[in-house]
């Protein structure tokens, strides 16, 4: 109980999603204060399903006429996190008391948030803003979230077993996870023109093709095809990880930001379990998943 924000070990249910006491207080305070414009646009994930990447790749998408130059050095990219340029609504504008200063955006505003839709402000929902969704399969999510919060960690580690327990019954950050996917496949469904539902592991097989579908469904498409390339290579793995900013900055709210790059593949989830917790993992995936249209 001494480990505060992120690992702290005490969570509260609310709308049916699990939240640490000050997570909770920025939900809320959302909630209550947050004014949506038609044109803003919102970058939603559960906690490390590819945030990071989709925060800089949309950032890098809507910006490219103010920074067409992808590879110099001008690119805000190349000098600040991705979180920093795309504040989180609920971990950044809303933490500890703070109301939202939104003086320095301009529009269209970029969010990133980890509400699941239920809890999305309702000027929010109510508003004609867009969604962008990004999910990862649950095995490589679970194991990624289990080394982050080790990471911060300041007394001692999660054992797998104990985190894999509590993330199968639902008790996650902003979990149950299947519920959070869910939430957002369905919206994507009845409302494609609001939602877009994007998979880390199709941007990783497919980087262009979701890259273009993005841009059409932001608004802005691409007429040449090296502007893709020129925003993938910026916001790739390999590039974002060894910048200097992200190797030795951190958050305001403490986390290192290398804490946010880790190995960016796909698979490691069944390095780290074992047949049985595949299996477990696997079945409750489908379970929950049958007959929505919707697989991993
Ligand atoms: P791993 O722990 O599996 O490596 P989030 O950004 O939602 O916090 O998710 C973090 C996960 O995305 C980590 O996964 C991290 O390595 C990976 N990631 C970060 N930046 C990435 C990028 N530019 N491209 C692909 N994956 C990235």
């Amino acid at each position: 109980p001494t480990e505060k924000g992120w690992v702290a070990n005490h969570l509260h249910q609310y709308q049916g999603f699990w939240h640490t006491t000050r997570q909770l207080q920025a939900v809320l305070a959302c909630q209550r204060h947050f004014q949506a414009q038609d044109t803003d646009i919102f970058l939603i994930t559960t906690p490390k399903s590819g945030t990071t990447w989709l925060k800089a790749i949309v950032f890098a998408l809507m910006n490219r006429f103010q920074y067409p130059n992808t590879h110099t050095h001008h690119h805000p990219l190349l000098s600040e996190n991705p979180h920093v340029l795309v504040p989180f609504l609920e971990l950044g504008l809303y933490i500890d008391g703070q109301v939202g200063d939104f003086t320095t955006f301009t529009s269209p505003r970029l969010f990133g948030t980890h509400l699941p839709f239920v809890s999305l402000p309702d000027t929010v929902k109510n508003s004609t803003c867009k969604l962008v969704y990004m999910c990862r399969n649950p095995k490589d999510t679970f194991v990624s979230l289990w080394h982050f919060t080790n990471k911060l960690r300041t007394n001692g580690t999660n054992s797998l077993e104990e985190t894999f327990d509590k993330f199968t019954r639902g008790v996650s950050l902003y979990g149950p996870f299947w519920d959070h996917v869910l939430g957002y496949w369905k919206q994507s469904l009845e409302n494609p023109e609001r939602v877009l539902f994007l998979k880390y592991e199709e941007m990783k097989e497919q980087p262009k093709v979701q890259v273009l579908k993005l841009a059409e469904f932001l608004g802005r498409p691409f007429s040449l095809e090296e502007e893709i390339d020129g925003i993938l290579k910026l916001c790739s793995f390999e590039n974002l990880s060894n910048l200097e900013v992200n190797k030795t900055g951190k958050l305001a709210s403490g986390e290192d930001y290398n804490t946010f790059f880790r190995r960016g593949d796909v698979g490691d989830g069944k390095n780290h379990l074992s047949p049985q917790m595949i299996k477990k993992f696997d079945q409750i995936t489908q379970q929950k998943l049958h007959g929505y249209g919707l697989k991993f």
